[in-house]
């Protein structure tokens, strides 16, 4: 074997030693269990139980007896109803293009804690036996500490949205003004609003490649911008939730999910609050806008 190709395979061995490590570091930093949606007796952020349980999924999800009056993944709380939500399209600026719906989709499941109205242990299948109530309850005994909650419900600091979404971005708002469908791996129709990553375009304007998706899953039409180029929706990705629209069933729409992903805090040295893509140089607002 030559120098060189010595040298090539420590390179190679080096590259893989490397991609380990990284591989091995980027778990563990992905992990919930550090962010501030570890709200156990183990969490570390500001607000936790200090009594209740070491359970860090039992917060939002049940393995049985879910919420099934949203399209959310087996959640594990009341959605709340009380909440008469104040959207942004009421403000009624003049550049805005997309239909409205009323706040639903995976935004009820982030709202059913940061809308301050009920508390965060709210459950419906608490930890252990007997612990279900079909109208989701807090189970006995439990206590909080933290200075952004009172009693368990998020108070006082911006993480509260509060029902008053009109100023906040849009949620529940059709993607690019409205028009996309997708049927069978095809996206068609033109975006009323062209100033957003489509089928007609495909790259970002700080140059990365995005690529407009949908494809059929069971018989659920989902929809994504696909950043990695892998032609699969990922964890890379910013996803778009199915809703039906004036104009017609299975058309995507922007919700907190879009942008915001629960379970991984940080993708970036400046990048916390749990985004999809980084806050750095903006590069989660230019996965969908074209500006
Ligand atoms: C603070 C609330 C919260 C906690 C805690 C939480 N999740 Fe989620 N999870 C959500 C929400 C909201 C969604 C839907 C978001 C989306 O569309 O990706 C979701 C989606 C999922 C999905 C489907 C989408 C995906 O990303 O694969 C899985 C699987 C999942 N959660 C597993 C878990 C597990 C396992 C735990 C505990 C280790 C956990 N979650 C803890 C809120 C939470
Ligand atoms: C079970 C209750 C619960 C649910 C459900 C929940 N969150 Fe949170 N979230 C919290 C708490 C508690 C905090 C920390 C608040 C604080 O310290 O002020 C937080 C913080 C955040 C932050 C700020 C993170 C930071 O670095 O400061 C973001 C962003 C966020 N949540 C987004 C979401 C989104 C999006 C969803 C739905 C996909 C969601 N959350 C669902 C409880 C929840
Ligand atoms: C269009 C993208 C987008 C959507 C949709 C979105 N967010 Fe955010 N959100 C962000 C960005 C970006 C930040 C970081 C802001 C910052 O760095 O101050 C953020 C921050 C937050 C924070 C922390 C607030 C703060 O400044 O400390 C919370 C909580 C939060 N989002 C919850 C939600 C919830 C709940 C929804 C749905 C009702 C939602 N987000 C929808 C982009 C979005
Ligand atoms: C998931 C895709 C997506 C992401 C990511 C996103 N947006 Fe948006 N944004 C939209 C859509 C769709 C609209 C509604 C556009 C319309 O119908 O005119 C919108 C609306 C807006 C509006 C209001 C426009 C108006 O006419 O009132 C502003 C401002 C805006 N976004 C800024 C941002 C910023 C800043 C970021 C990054 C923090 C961001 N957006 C991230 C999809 C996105």
């Amino acid at each position: 074997m030559n120098t060189r190709k010595l040298g090539s395979k420590v390179m190679h061995w080096l590259g893989l030693t490397a991609a380990g490590v990284l591989l091995a570091a980027s778990a563990h930093a992905a992990g919930i269990t550090a962010t501030k949606h570890n709200l156990s007796t183990t969490g570390t952020g500001t607000n936790h139980v200090t009594t209740g349980t070491d359970q860090i999924c039992v917060f939002c999800h049940t393995p049985h007896g879910s919420n099934t009056s949203a399209a959310v993944p087996l959640w594990n709380k009341n959605i709340p109803t009380t909440a008469t939500y104040q959207l942004y399209s009421t403000l009624n600026t003049s550049s805005l293009n997309g239909e409205v719906l009323a706040v639903g989709s995976v935004s009820m499941a982030c709202l059913s804690c940061h809308d301050g109205t009920q508390a965060m242990d709210n459950m419906m299948n608490a930890p252990g036996a007997g612990g279900f109530n079909a109208s989701g309850a807090r189970p006995a005994g439990w206590v909080w500490t933290g200075a952004n909650q009172t009693a368990g419900s998020l108070t006082g600091a911006i993480t509260n949205l509060g029902a008053d979404l009109k100023n906040d971005h849009p949620i529940g708002i059709a993607y690019c003004g409205g028009g996309l469908t997708g049927a069978a791996g095809v996206v068609s129709g033109t975006c009323a609003d062209g100033d957003f990553i489509s089928p007609a375009i495909a790259s970002t304007s700080d140059g990365r490649t995005a690529t407009f998706k949908t494809a059929t899953i069971n018989t659920n039409q989902v929809f994504w911008i696909d950043l990695d180029a892998s032609g699969t929706r990922g964890k890379a990705d910013i996803n778009l939730y199915t809703r039906t629209f004036a104009a017609g069933a299975n058309r995507p729409s922007v919700e907190c999910g879009s942008c915001h992903d629960p379970h991984v805090e940080s993708k970036g040295s400046d990048n916390v609050m749990f985004m999809r893509v980084t806050t750095a140089a903006s590069k989660i607002c230019l996965s969908c806008h074209v500006k």
